[in-house]
């Protein structure tokens, strides 16, 4: 039942903290190194009487380097006389209520230097979330220098564990790669420097029976929360665990910790579910709705975003026809991207202009104001693209102060988008208070103003702060996200309602450590349906359908030329937070009446998916020619499946999928929503107990039965199921 154990020391402090499904359970005697004894479900009263440690394993909580050199630390410190190995024993525990949780705190203490370190564990317990982290505080006469620095390692019990997590690249975000834990080291890390989700992901679930199942078995999740470059670690070597680290990447960021001074870690957030991978995502997306995303509790507006319609060519014009096509299909929001700005400069392509935060008037002649004005005649709300972190060397914000962009001591500036493009340098406060002004301009001049879509399309591509000192330029990727913390920070203070997109370059910041200040993330620029499902199965392993931008788009489709059916454009769409990515002045009236028609019906269906119980039923990295899903209200009173061809082939076999999430004892009425066939379902508006629909499911037929002039080979379904009784 528990996925990890230990035995007990007999006069040991035993340290338990809970949420209302888990225990994780520390010895913290005092005088001691602090160790790791259980995490898992729950135990009651007598189980932690009886909790059995193991002989083989280093359990130590957080182990730090110097006298076991071998094994891999958590911590490593060169002292400020140039000691490198330090000692950590209990010196106390204490525990308090802080926010929404209880933070337990293992105070520990070199006994020969007068560093300290707190191991910090908060106990959110409604969501079955513990979010772990570490203080480091230098006590002693100088500078120390900091070269490690886990938030957490956590060792899990060997046996047939898998390791599920997310890797991919641009326009290719959130790849699912199940792989075997085996001898040596699995690390997944990320060295972008501004955003961090590209490539891989800094969440992980760990299967502790064998191959991950998505609705059995005891999984563990794990998820770092922090905006910048990151270290996932799992060290197996010669003991009986695998040693999970996360953190913070410390190549190239040696932390100088000056006397007096605290370095917080970012959080890691553990849960773990005995319901396989969906049921660890559940706790993810319930912490995640609840506590970290900003306005987790408000459904999304259905908007039009302008820029696979439009590119960079904005124009008063034709904005208005695009916020009039969408308010007649039943959108809320209309959001103008890239392309409106620059004086001196006019935004025509990606090659200049970032940082002249002024309208072009000849794109725009009555300014911002003249689309506001427009957007409320048609009875929606107006958002809008920015980029504060960045500059072009074409731009006037770059004549006037090329001392703020990130660049290498004594060498050129690398540019990146454009061939232009730059990082501006958040390390330093005039930086920040600039980029405080981009937002508070607009909503001070616009407060209109509903939605900002926050971009950031580069990496930091050479290691310079032209504010940092020569000494404490390896402080520059962790300067950088406090920077934009603070920047964050000031702006969610000014502006507490505004929704705010994460995008970066499409999906590069899905992830934790920014949510809190943003409403939801750009999946991908990818919006091809097909590709989509991919990527939004990998995403919704960690993020709930709230916060998943998800978007109907035109085929063939922009980046991989695919051509899908509108339908099933749609139903891919629907099953996340769902946009148009569209010109809708090339739909025809039919293509705009479907999406209409979609449009009400994600309206109905809209609080399961956003506030839903996601249940993964058919994976499309299984390969099995389909892949299926669903979403069911917290109540069980009702629940949207979602059924995708992912392979077309004549007389294929696709298999029966069961549902999930439902209550046995219910009557659920079905109903399709977004047909487009001829004839309903045969079981269109019947009735089937949640038992039935779980242990034998419903045959789907694999085609949509259409016209023969509008017959394709992509095929899908979404189905509302409501509860009778
Ligand atoms: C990258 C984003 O991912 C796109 O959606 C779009 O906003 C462009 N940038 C604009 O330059």
């Amino acid at each position: 039942m528990c996925s990890l154990m230990l035995c007990l020391v007999a006069s040991a402090k035993q340290v338990v903290i809970e949420t209302a499904h888990l225990s994780l359970v520390l010895d913290a005697t005092e005088g001691k190194a602090p160790a790791y004894v259980y995490f898992g479900s729950k135990l009651s009263a007598n189980e932690l009487n009886h909790i059995q440690i193991p002989v083989e394993g280093r359990m130590d909580a957080y182990p730090a380097y110097g006298l076991n050199c071998p094994a891999e630390p958590a911590l490593a410190i060169r002292h400020a006389d140039g000691n490198l190995s330090t000692v950590l024993t209990v010196k106390g525990v204490n525990s308090a209520v802080e926010g929404n949780g209880t933070v337990t705190r293992i105070h520990l203490l070199d006994p020969v230097y007068q560093t300290t370190v707190d191991l910090c564990y908060k106990s959110v317990n409604d969501v079955d979330m513990i979010e772990v982290w570490t203080e480091i505080s230098n006590g002693e006469k100088n500078t120390i220098h900091l070269t490690r620095f886990a938030s957490a390692m956590l060792p899990i019990r060997r046996g047939d564990v898998w390791a599920s997590h997310l890797y991919g690249s641009w326009a290719n975000e959130a790849r699912l790669v199940e792989e075997p834990l085996n001898q040596g080291i699995l690390e997944v890390r990320n060295n972008d420097g501004t955003r961090n989700s590209h490539t891989d992901h800094a969440e992980m679930m760990f299967s502790l029976d064998g191959k991950a199942q998505e609705n059995s078995g005891d999984v563990i999740g794990a998820a770092l929360c922090y905006s910048g470059n990151y270290q996932l670690r799992i060290v197996t070597d010669d003991t009986e665990y695998h040693y999970f680290f996360a953190g913070i990447r410390e190549a190239n960021s040696e932390y100088h910790l000056r006397k007096g001074e605290k370095f917080v870690t970012p959080h890691l957030a553990l849960t773990f579910s005995k319901e396989g991978l969906s049921g660890v995502s559940r706790n993810f997306h319930k912490w995640g709705r609840k506590y970290m995303l900003a306005h987790g509790d408000k459904e999304r507006k259905i908007l039009l975003n302008s820029w696979e319609g439009v590119y960079f060519d904005i124009n008063q014009q034709g904005m208005d026809q695009m916020m009039g096509d969408i308010a007649s299909m039943g959108g809320e929001l209309f959001v103008m991207d890239d392309g409106w700005f620059g004086d001196k400069y006019p935004r025509k392509d990606d090659s200049s202009s970032l940082g002249d935060w002024v309208v072009d008037r000849n794109k725009l002649p009555e300014g911002i104001e003249g689309l506001i004005r427009d957007a409320k005649k048609h009875g929606i709300k107006f958002g809008i693209w920015i980029e504060p972190e960045m500059t072009n060397t074409v731009s006037e914000l770059y004549e006037k102060h090329p001392d703020w962009v990130v660049k290498a001591p004594n060498r050129d500036v690398v540019t990146g988008r454009g061939g232009t493009q730059l990082v501006l340098d958040l390390a330093n406060p005039a930086v920040q208070d600039y980029c405080f002004k981009i937002v508070d301009d607009l909503m001070t001049k616009y407060p209109d103003i509903d939605y900002i879509k926050w971009d950031a399309n580069m990496d930091i591509r050479n290691h310079g702060s032209q504010y940092l000192s020569m000494d404490n330029q390896s402080h520059l990727y962790i300067a950088y996200h406090q920077g934009f913390a603070k920047l964050c920070d000031r702006i969610r203070a000014k502006y507490p309602d505004l929704t705010i997109q994460a995008c970066a370059s499409g999906g590069g910041r899905a992830n934790w450590g920014v949510l809190p200040w943003f409403d939801e993330f750009w999946v991908s620029d990818n919006t091809d349906a097909l590709q989509r499902i991919y990527m939004q199965w990998g995403t919704s392993y960690f993020f709930p359908a709230i916060a998943m931008a998800s978007h109907i788009s035109a085929t063939p489709n922009h980046t991989v030329f695919r051509t899908t059916s509108l339908k099933y454009r749609i139903d891919v769409a629907m099953s996340g937070r769902l946009g148009m990515e569209i010109q809708p002045k090339n739909m025809t009236e039919a293509e705009k009446t479907l999406c209409r028609n979609a449009i009400a019906e994600y309206k109905q269906i809209r609080p399961i998916v956003q506030f839903g119980d996601i249940y993964r039923l058919l994976s499309p990295y299984d390969r099995k020619g389909a892949a299926s899903m669903m979403y069911v209200a917290e109540n069980k009173s009702k629940a949207v499946f979602y059924w995708w061809k992912t392979e077309s082939f004549q007389n294929e076999h696709l298999p029966r999928v069961k549902m999930a999430g439902l209550n046995s004892e219910k009557m659920y009425r079905i109903h399709e929503l977004n047909r487009v066939d001829l004839k309903p379902l045969s079981f269109e508006g019947q009735s089937f107990s949640g038992a039935y629909l779980m242990n034998h499911g419903l045959d789907l037929p694999y085609r949509n039965e259409v016209e023969y002039s509008q017959k394709n080979d992509w095929s899908s379904r979404v189905l509302l199921l409501e509860a009778e009784n």
